[in-house]
């Protein structure tokens, strides 16, 4: 099994990525998430079994077990194949009876039920549907949402360019860096999906086959296109589904996320919360 991301600590002392990296549970990226926890779910071990949580988009399993390991009725939702296969050897390794995997489309959250908090890192920007999955999510979520997810730029001329930026510009720009003071996306022109402002990414070829689909383990899986939200949209977005705060938070980054994540890759961690 080779794990991509998440450096898990196992049963038998073995890290699923070996010595070479950094563990996920010791990463800035985890503990900004457990300072957010410790806010507004203060209470004890025994105390947090009461409490649900889902993590969506699980991929390897790192955040739906540190969460299980601090006491949280945890279930993760994963699409892939592979993904749920290594989510679950860890699992198995780990020995924790509050922690359970699902293989299913994470649009079908609602069908487990309702959760104190959602964990949506890393996959509202692979939807084509993000406001739907929003209301969703906000739906079944009760507290707390902490959301890691890319933004569309409002301005980037280079969006406006079509064919010339996706086939001469990013490709240049990708080698040589050469004027890429934010990262080149090779996203749509701005335009409207579900009525909001956002821009548009090409996940995989539309007809491209289920096997080559279940390859791309951090990729989209029902759509071959996802929509990126501008960030006032996204987060007006949240207010309208009923979240009546949303933060930013910023303590995330340093080691396996580099400290220019928000302004070069359009990317943010938003703490939204129902009072
Ligand atoms: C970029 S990875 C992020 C994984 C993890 N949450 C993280 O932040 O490290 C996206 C994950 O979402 C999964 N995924 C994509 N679309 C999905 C969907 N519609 N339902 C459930 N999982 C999905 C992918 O298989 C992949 O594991």
């Amino acid at each position: 099994m080779k794990f991509t991301a998440h450096n898990i600590l196992l049963g038998d002392g073995t890290k699923t990525m070996g010595d070479g990296h950094i563990l996920f549970s010791e990463s800035e990226l985890w503990k900004s998430i457990v300072k957010t926890l410790d806010l507004f779910f203060p209470g004890t071990k025994e105390e947090r079994k009461k409490v649900k949580v889902v993590d969506l988009g699980s991929l390897e399993g790192g955040y739906a077990v540190e969460l299980a390991k601090l006491g949280f009725d945890t279930l993760g939702i994963e699409a892939r194949e592979e993904n749920i296969a290594k989510c679950n050897h860890v699992k198995d390794s780990l020995n924790l009876s509050n922690l359970k995997f699902v293989k299913d489309d994470a649009r079908n959250i609602a069908n487990y039920g309702n959760f104190d908090i959602v964990l949506c890192y890393g996959l509202l920007y692979h939807l084509n549907d993000p406001i739907n999955f929003i209301k969703t999510m906000s739906s079944c979520n009760s507290k707390l949402m902490l959301l890691h997810t890319h933004f569309a730029p409002e301005r980037d001329i280079r969006y406006g360019l079509g064919f010339l930026n996706t086939y001469f510009i990013a490709p240049i720009q990708k080698r040589t860096k050469i004027l890429e003071f934010t990262k080149n996306w090779r996203l749509s022109a701005i335009t409207r999906n579900e009525g909001y402002r956002g821009r548009w990414l090409k996940e995989y070829n539309k007809n491209a086959s289920k096997k080559k689909i279940e390859k791309l383990l951090w990729s989209s899986y029902n759509n071959d296109q996802s929509f990126w939200l501008c960030k006032k949209d996204l987060t007006t977005a949240l207010h309208e589904a009923g979240y009546d705060s949303v933060f930013e938070q910023f303590n995330y980054t340093g080691d396996i996320i580099p400290h220019n994540n928000n302004y070069h890759y359009k990317r943010g961690m938003f703490v939204a919360l129902k009072h």
